[in-house]
């Protein structure tokens, strides 16, 4: 057996590719390892959302690249959104690369890989748009051990927010078939992961490129609770304009079917998120999120917010860390804007913030999302919750074993005995700032 290597750098959706790529390749004779050291075929699966990501990517794959001028007998894979957006430009930058594949050319691995073996020096990154089990999908996925499995659902993005570059990474917004999914959530189950996470930039728009009107992400979530077991399913990204009625009263209705909403708001301030090109303006949002925190009972809801968009003033600015309060947004990711290549507001460089400011804002917003989710979490002190363990290590002398509640908060339960995979009932006594703590409940 030859051994594979791949670094993965990027969001859900490269993490799920690469347990794809892992997959295609254990019917080449290839075999994992976790140490690049040992490898023969060393791969990396890249992300471009900012320029850091990007840059880390070439940095990474110096080192391989040094190893190979020394002798060494490798191959070098460079994949993902970079890949993607790069194509032949990466030989330029790292002319030891021996293969470059772009986001839609994932089940072209075998045949690129049996090419490369040759000695041929390859590069696919032609846009195909393709649902990708229209391409040759006969491989099992070699999923990471963990009690989550990763399932898109949808590929792609059709919303072209002038900040971000993934509409130009991962192609047109395309759905999944839903027998596809079904079985592989089925596989998944099969294989004894207690929770099935639905992704896609935006899955709430599932479908929309179906026949069938009707088959949308509800109809999906009903086709998956059906599914026979314990388990859990969750669901992100969700646009805040494309979550339906139904989609709200489906969560609701499905055991199954978790209370948590990941719904990016990006800023507080109608006017900056117009130059964004979201399709929605504060009071819309905060409708939107009254009416999913009305109806579901105990529900998160999570955000993106994206601090220093060129042209945002110091009150704009502000206006985004009221949302956060207003809101009362239970966790955030928060970037500092970075400028990508093709996309518009890249090209407002008369409007950048300078790197100062933008670098104070970023921490002000940490700070915020700090404070809330502390708030948040101190909701839920006193109560009984139920936790799915999915870790178990050792903690300064005391054994815990961390998990999530239905709402997605993290419970770190103190208990000798590992319950990894196990749905417990958890007495939850404290918080700190990212997790509760709790007791196993009798
Ligand atoms: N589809 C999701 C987001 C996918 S990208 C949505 O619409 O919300 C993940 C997050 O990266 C975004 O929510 C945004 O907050 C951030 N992001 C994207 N482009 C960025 C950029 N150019 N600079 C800084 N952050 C960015
Ligand atoms: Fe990017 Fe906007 Fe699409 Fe999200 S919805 S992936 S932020 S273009
Ligand atoms: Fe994901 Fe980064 Fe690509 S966030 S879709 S890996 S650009």
């Amino acid at each position: 057996m030859k051994k594979v290597f791949i670094d993965t750098l990027g969001c859900q959706m490269n993490k799920s590719d690469t347990e794809r790529m892992f997959g295609m390749l254990s019917h080449f004779g290839y075999e994992e390892t976790k140490n690049p050291e040992e490898a023969y075929l060393l791969m990396i699966n890249t992300c471009s959302i900012r320029q850091l990501s990007e840059d880390k990517a070439f940095s990474q794959i110096g080192t391989w690249g040094r190893w190979k001028k020394l002798g060494k007998d490798i191959k070098i894979g460079f994949c993902g959104c970079v890949a993607q957006q790069k194509a032949e430009n990466v030989f330029k930058r790292a002319s030891y690369v021996d293969f470059v594949m772009g986001t839609h050319k994932l089940y072209s691995l075998p045949e690129i890989i049996k090419r490369v073996e040759n000695g041929e020096r390859v590069c696919e990154c032609e846009e195909t748009n393709l649902v990708n089990e229209d391409k040759n999908n006969d491989y099992e996925i070699q999923r990471v051990k963990s009690t989550n499995a990763w399932i898109p659902i949808t590929e792609g993005c059709n919303n072209f927010c002038t900040y971000c570059i993934v509409p130009y990474t991962r192609g047109r917004e395309r759905s999944r078939a839903p027998e596809t999914i079904i079985k592989e959530a089925e596989d998944a189950l099969k294989q004894g992961f207690k929770e099935i996470t639905l992704l896609g930039q935006n899955v709430d728009s599932y479908g929309k490129d179906f026949k069938d009107r009707n088959y949308r992400l509800a109809q999906l979530l009903r086709d998956l609770n059906a599914l026979e077991g314990k388990f859990r399913i969750r669901f992100v990204t969700s646009y805040p304009t494309d979550i339906t009625d139904e989609l709200i009263d489906t969560v609701v209705e499905l055991d199954k079917v978790c209370e948590y909403f990941h719904i990016p708001m990006q800023s507080g301030s109608s006017e900056v998120l117009k130059k964004m090109n979201r399709r929605y303006d504060r009071e819309t949002y905060a409708k939107i999120v009254n009416h999913v925190r009305s109806k579901v009972p105990d529900v998160t809801i999570t955000s993106d917010f994206i601090a220093g968009f060129p042209g945002e003033t110091e009150e704009q600015f502000e206006e985004t860390l009221t949302a956060i309060d207003e809101f009362e947004l239970d966790y955030s990711n928060v970037a500092a804007y970075s400028p990508r290549e093709k996309t518009v507001a890249a090209k407002w460089v008369d409007k950048y913030i300078p790197e100062d400011i933008k670098e104070e804002r970023f921490q002000r917003l940490n700070d915020k999302v700090k404070e809330n989710c502390l708030k948040s979490n101190k909701k839920f002190v006193g109560r009984e919750m139920e936790v799915l363990v999915e870790s178990f290590y050792e903690h300064k002398g005391e054994m815990i074993n961390t998990g999530k509640t239905r709402n997605n908060k993290t419970v770190h339960i103190s208990c000798d005995k590992d319950l990894t995979g196990q749905f417990v009932n958890a007495k939850i006594t404290g918080t700190k700032t990212w997790y509760l703590k709790g007791e196993l409940a009798d």
